[in-house]
């Protein structure tokens, strides 16, 4: 029965760091369409930018600054600041490539 159930977590572990690992943009993208919108088109609530707009270089360097500078963003960042948490280095560029590859809008 112990042994089933350290298995059974032992298990949902690996799981869990195989998803973690793989960076995958598409999959990471999803939690951010409930503001950003499918595209990345539309302005987040309380936000003034569209994502879309931003080059990769510009998404991952706002991103990495919502994780390591609180003062960083406007009034709304501490959306952003919770959405960037458990987002690796790996994770924060795919998921930029990923919205600058497939949606990117010229200015
Ligand atoms: C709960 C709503 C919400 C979610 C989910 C969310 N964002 Fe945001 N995002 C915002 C808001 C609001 C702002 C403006 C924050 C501010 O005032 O600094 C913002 C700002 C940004 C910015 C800065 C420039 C811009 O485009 O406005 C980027 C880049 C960004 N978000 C990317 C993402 C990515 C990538 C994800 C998914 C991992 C994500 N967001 C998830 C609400 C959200």
């Amino acid at each position: 029965m112990k042994i089933g159930k350290i298995i059974a977590i032992a298990a949902l572990i690996a799981g869990a760091a195989t998803i973690a690992n793989a960076a995958d943009g598409a999959t990471i993208f999803k939690r951010c369409v409930v503001c950003h919108g499918k595209s990345a088109e539309k302005v987040p609530p309380g936000g003034s930018i569209v994502s879309a707009t931003l080059s990769a270089e510009e998404i991952k360097k706002s991103l990495r600054l919502y994780k390591t500078d609180k003062e960083h963003g406007g009034k709304m960042k501490a959306n952003m600041q919770i959405q960037v948490k458990p987002l690796s280095e790996e994770d924060i560029d795919a998921v930029a490539d990923y919205i600058f590859k497939n949606f990117h809008i010229a200015k």
